[in-house]
């Protein structure tokens, strides 16, 4: 048996916390509430939101939480229901669209799995642009 989750080219990168742990998806399903938007370390480094809907299920997409303006980290406000850079005060929608410049473009998608082993995976997304029907800008 060969665990085809673990390293290679194209097998996705587990989402860690902010410790470097590896996030499992049941655990972190039964800690958060829904409309959670929470950040991990994802692919290449980057700081990825993971998303918990409205009915308590793991969105099959995360956002990279880089502005796509001039690089700041882009937190959640929740209370206004969308991401606001607070550099340049660009904004996100809930799903990472940009409604508000000067950033240029959405904020870019990446797959949200589970792997063989409970944890939460983040795979590569090639497909189109659900929010903007375009192809993905950051492949
Ligand atoms: Fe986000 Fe400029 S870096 S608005």
């Amino acid at each position: 048996f060969y665990p085809a989750s673990r390293g290679g080219a194209g097998s996705g990168t587990i989402a860690r916390d902010v410790l470097g742990r590896e996030i499992k998806k049941k655990e972190f399903l039964e800690t958060r509430k829904p409309g959670t938007h929470e950040l991990a370390q994802g692919p290449k480094g980057d700081p990825y939101y993971l998303i918990v809907d409205e009915e308590g299920q793991l969105a099959s997409y995360g956002l990279n939480a880089v502005c796509t303006h001039l690089g700041c980290v882009v937190p959640w406000n929740a209370g206004q229901n969308k991401f606001i850079c607070p550099c340049h005060g660009s904004q996100y929608d809930r799903t990472g669209k940009v409604v508000r410049g000067p950033a240029p473009l959405s904020l870019a998608l990446a797959h949200v799995d589970e792997d063989d082993d409970g944890n939460i995976l983040f795979k590569d997304w090639k497909e189109t642009d659900f929010r903007t029907g375009t192809n993905p800008w950051w492949k």
